[in-house]
């Protein structure tokens, strides 16, 4: 069902004491909002993250997990491991790992089949580079990421696929899609969706911006209307900059 998300990505950031520190800071900030409120800590602080957050209405996510369910994969993390520990949510395809870490749209596509296998739920991330933005492919490109990891799935998949459209070229950068481009790509996604899937699967589905969202323009962003949510870098790492953004709802 189409929800308002706001997911904060911490990437590799905060150790554990740092973590413990950051997410009671959160909890000052907390309060009942119109979003579901999601924080990714690394791997290791997972865990310590659950604990921490015990009652209360922030999810713990995974930035990332390995497609295959088990085996020789040495330093990987799979499904079924995350979801052994309470993870019900993980992110995946974020250009980082596209971009340092070779993942291509055929290894997504088993990765989010394996996601979905384990009924984890799926923040699927893609985007165009500046390059394709200034030669007016983004569209093109965009649409071949979609389609290239997703639509092989069934339309009912898509109940467990949340989108996140992330600008590289607006990632860490402090450069923001402004809110027309990002609504503009953002109702494209939908269409692209639409003429798969048929209207109700991609009205039905929630789909997040990504790159640079702040306290100063998050309520722009979010107030138009094929924008669902954000999933946030930088601001996430400081509890009342991502409140201000989880409240921009
Ligand atoms: P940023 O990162 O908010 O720091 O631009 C967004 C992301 O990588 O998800």
């Amino acid at each position: 069902m189409r929800k308002h998300i706001v997911a904060g990505n911490w990437k590799m950031n905060n150790d554990l004491a740092q973590t413990k520190s950051l997410i009671s800071e959160l909890k000052k900030q907390h309060q009942t909002s119109n979003a579901e409120v999601m924080i990714a800590p690394s791997f290791t602080n997972l865990m310590s993250a659950f604990e921490a957050l015990k009652g209360l209405e922030i999810q713990v996510i995974a930035q990332n997990m390995h497609f295959a369910e088990s085996g020789a994969y040495t330093g990987e993390v799979s499904a079924d491991m995350l979801k052994s520990i309470g993870v019900q949510t993980v992110i995946l395809g974020h250009s980082e790992r596209r971009a340092y870490f070779n993942e291509t749209d055929e290894l997504l596509a088993k990765k989010v089949d394996s996601a979905l296998k384990s009924k984890l739920r799926v923040i699927f991330c893609f985007g165009e580079e500046l390059k394709d933005r200034k030669a007016g492919n983004h569209e093109t490109i965009v649409e071949s990421q979609i389609k290239n990891a997703l639509f092989h799935l069934k339309a009912n998949a898509f109940e467990s696929i949340v989108m996140a459209y992330e600008p590289v070229w607006a990632i860490g950068t402090g450069e923001t899609a402004s809110p027309e481009q990002a609504q503009e790509m953002h109702a494209f996604i939908r269409k692209t969706l639409a003429n798969e899937y048929g209207k109700e699967v991609a009205d039905s589905i929630s789909i997040l911006y990504g790159g640079s969202v702040k306290p100063s323009n998050a309520k722009e962003i979010f107030s138009k209307p094929d924008v669902d949510g954000g999933l946030i870098g930088g601001a996430a790492l400081n509890a009342e900059d991502f409140y201000a953004i989880v409240n921009a709802f």
